[in-house]
């Protein structure tokens, strides 16, 4: 006998949708994940679905042998911008592995690599604006690691400095806000009114989105120059395979990509801030180790591997920022069997089709793996302490096959930054007292959380 799978209460016809706040769903499925546990299940308009919050039953459903990426809800709905891109591809689309072979050498670590005195440039713009600011200013990290989230990836994979660290906000960070906002509430509401109330807002970010990368073809194709970089792989590369190469539309389906899943790294930086802050002794570690690596001359590539701490230090914000919150996955369809799938030796059925959420602020603080779950301790990210830790805890780049190809270029920019910005910056918080809260789409960010920035006392 199996046990049957947790459900909160709900309500007649409507299921549980007052259970998850359609405009905070990652916040709501982590409350259920503090009180239901490994597995539970929600019915929303007759929908059923499985969440998986413990670090035993994500490692088992993370076996690429029996399941694999369920391409549904909002990423199915993000199709609408971005068509069969590497995100967004079906598995039956010859399309992915494709794009999967002509971009995964431009993402190398030996590629990312020669892009980094491109990171420090644009990082040390951003901290010298800062400096600037005087002691009394106020910024939100959020808004200004986005800015430089959307600078960096702008030059280093398509090789225009868009100069966006000051002024407005640039077009494009509101254009994947309002996109990955619709794509996560599509689902949730009838197709009608997604069509006659919510349309005009999805149609309008997806042109300024293709706008921008139609704009980066065009400028690149008018002054041809002999970069190697993302923006010629796309527009060049065949794949070796099937010696096919990508068409204009699918060039800027990836274009758009890129950054949409690069502005998961800002969110990050943003809550390794905070945990900064919350645990002045991690600066200090930090502060000695980068100052014995780095010296008072510049900070080089090779230093990158040379700081042990800050990469735990990285890894922890990580774990604990859930800036990806998770990812979907349902059981590999076998033609003619539709028996339930059985998960943790028996103990729970799901039915053979059935899609599941992990949620990582379950997993990644699972107490069976985490002693002191909620503490911030780089510590327990370094070395063998890292290495002896379980996979399924370390999934902040998702999994196997559809794993993050940005994996290699987010290491880079969060090592960087962080290290720069523990380096050469005092922060402040503007409330001592302020809790982590996130909220967001397809990655999930603090929320009003503000902080002074004064250039390091020595
Ligand atoms: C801290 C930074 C980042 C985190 C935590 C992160 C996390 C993830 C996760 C969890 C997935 C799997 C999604 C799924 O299974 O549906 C993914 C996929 C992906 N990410 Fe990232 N990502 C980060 C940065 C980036 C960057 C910098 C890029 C740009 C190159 C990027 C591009 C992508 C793409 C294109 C995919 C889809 C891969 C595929 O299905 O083949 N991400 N990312």
């Amino acid at each position: 006998m199996s046990t049957p799978i947790p459900q909160p209460p709900g309500v007649p016809l409507l299921g549980n949708i007052f259970d998850v706040n359609p405009n905070n769903t990652w916040w709501s499925l982590k409350t259920l994940a503090e009180k239901y546990g490994e597995i539970f299940q929600i019915n929303a308009l007759g929908h059923r679905i499985v969440f998986i919050a413990s670090a035993a039953l994500a490692g088992e459903i993370c076996d690429e042998k029996r399941f694999r990426k369920y391409v549904g809800g909002p990423i199915e709905e993000i199709r609408y911008a971005v068509h069969d891109s590497l995100f967004t591809a079906y598995h039956h689309e010859e399309s992915w592995g494709v794009a999967h072979r002509i971009i995964a050498p431009q993402l190398s670590p030996e590629a990312v690599a020669n892009h980094f005195d491109e990171f420090l440039q644009c990082t040390d713009e951003l901290i010298s604006k800062w400096h600037g600011l005087g002691p009394d200013a106020r910024i939100r990290p959020l808004d200004q690691l986005n800015r430089l989230n959307l600078e960096v990836t702008t030059l280093t994979f398509f090789g225009k400095k868009l100069n966006c660290l000051d002024g407005p906000e640039h077009s494009m960070i509101r254009a994947m806000e309002d996109s990955t906002s619709e794509a996560i509430k599509r689902p949730t509401r009838p197709k009608l009114l997604n069509w006659l109330v919510h349309g005009g807002k999805f149609k309008r970010a997806t042109k300024t989105m293709r706008s921008f990368a139609a704009e980066l073809v065009k400028e690149r194709q008018q002054n041809p120059s002999d970069r190697r970089d993302l923006l010629w792989t796309l527009l060049n590369a065949k794949d070796p395979e099937t010696g096919k190469g990508l068409t204009e539309a699918q060039v800027i389906d990836e274009i758009v990509t890129m950054p949409i899943g690069s502005s998961t790294a800002p969110c990050a930086i943003a809550a390794g801030i905070l945990f900064l802050l919350q645990n002045p002794d991690a600066v200090v570690k930090a502060r000695d180790e980068i100052d014995a690596v780095v010296g008072d001359g510049p900070f080089r590539q090779d230093h990158v591997s040379q700081l042990p701490y800050v990469a735990g230090l990285v890894r922890e914000t990580l774990r604990l920022s859930c800036a990806a919150p998770g990812f979907n996955i349902e059981p590999i369809p076998k033609p003619g069997d539709e028996s339930p799938v059985l998960l943790a030796g028996g103990k729970y059925q799901i039915p053979h089709n059935q899609a599941m959420i992990i949620v990582l602020a379950g997993v990644n603080r699972d107490p069976a793996v985490f002693e002191d779950p909620l503490a911030f301790r780089p510590e327990r990210m370094m070395g063998d302490r890292f290495e002896q830790l379980p996979a399924a805890v370390k999934k902040w780049f998702g999994n196997g096959k559809r794993e993050c190809i940005g994996k290699h270029w987010a290491w880079e920019f969060l090592v960087v930054v962080m290290a720069k910005l523990i380096r050469e910056v005092d922060f402040e918080a503007v409330d001592p007292k302020y809790k982590l809260k996130q909220d967001g789409w397809f990655n999930i960010r603090p929320i009003d959380f503000f902080v002074k920035v004064k250039p390091r006392a020595r």
